[in-house]
């Protein structure tokens, strides 16, 4: 049952307030689920929004897996313009997620010390989307599942995306199969690996952005590519450089040498052939 009562009472083109039950928005965005999941841990004002945008990126991080896992099985599918629409969605979303780090970015180290300690040994680098993402990007490592044996279904999630080509390797079996010389050593190698950049891979997308007119639609790959692996190096500078801010030196709640160990993660490149390759273009 409805009515077009607006809440003054007056009849008019107003929307539907009456349901039997939850509301159609409710059964369809789960809102309520979504605002009670913040368990805050501390009294700090702080706390709360440090928590939700953690879960914030968390949700990114789903969206744009299901982007790129939509974009390889295209490109597996030979459907380059399915591919090409998934992963420009996924450069908008990207620049979404880059921008929620603004509300932490200035975070001091006593603001972060107020609840620091309420998050006990807890890190983003137990988060297994983030993971899935970087499997999706190539950087592969069956010990990242060590954290996650106590989950089945994460589990299982990360070790199906262990095993499956990444969309790295899709782009790489398309280009083979366009009849680029993509070495077979890669065209086989162990899926499970992290994927080691090759000195033919790259003299292929030499000879693409040498003559982009002659294969115009793997040039537009590999810019769209390259726009991805900015952004996510993007996502992990601004985490780096929010982390020295927040806490200096000091070691990581994840147990990790903090700053110094994401340096290191930050300087690896995406694609790297795609950055390479323009060296001698
Ligand atoms: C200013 C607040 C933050 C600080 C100080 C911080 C600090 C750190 C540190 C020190 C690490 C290294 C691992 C460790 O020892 O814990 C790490 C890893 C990580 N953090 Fe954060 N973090 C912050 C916010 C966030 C947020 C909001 C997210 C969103 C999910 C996040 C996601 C990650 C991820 C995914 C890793 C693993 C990176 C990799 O494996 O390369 N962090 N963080």
């Amino acid at each position: 049952m409805s009515n077009t009562l607006d809440a003054s009472g007056v009849g008019g083109d107003t929307p539907n307030l009456d349901f039997d039950g939850t509301t159609p928005y409710e059964d369809y965005v789960q809102a309520d689920v979504l605002t009670h999941l913040q368990q805050l841990r501390s009294d700090d004002p702080g706390e709360m929004v440090f928590l939700v945008t953690t879960q914030v990126m968390e949700l990114w991080f789903t969206v744009i897996v299901h982007e790129w896992e939509t974009a390889a099985k295209a490109l597996r599918e030979d459907r380059i313009p399915v591919a090409m629409d998934a992963l420009k969605r996924s450069l908008r979303e990207l620049e979404a997620l880059n921008a929620s780090w603004r509300p932490l970015a200035q975070l001091t180290p006593a603001q972060f010390n107020a609840y620091r300690g309420a998050l006990g040994e807890g890190s983003g680098f137990q988060s297994a989307m983030y993971r899935r993402m970087e499997f999706l990007l190539g950087d592969k490592s069956a010990s990242m599942l060590v954290p996650h044996r106590g989950a089945p279904r994460v589990h299982a999630e990360l070790e199906k995306a262990l095993q499956e080509p990444s969309l790295y390797d899709e782009v790489l079996r398309l280009l083979a199969r366009r009849g680029l010389p993509v070495p077979e050593s890669v065209l086989t190698r162990d899926l499970s690996l992290r994927y080691e950049a090759s000195p033919e891979v790259e003299a292929v997308w030499t000879a693409l952005y040498a003559a982009p007119d002659e294969n115009l639609d793997l040039h537009r790959l590999g810019e769209v590519l390259t726009d991805v692996a900015e952004l996510v190096w993007r996502w992990r500078n601004d985490h780096l450089v929010a982390t020295r801010r927040a806490m200096g030196a000091k070691t990581g709640t994840g147990g990790s040498a903090g700053v110094a160990w994401l340096e290191k993660r930050a300087t690896k490149n995406v694609f790297p052939e795609l950055w390479t390759a323009r060296s001698h273009v």
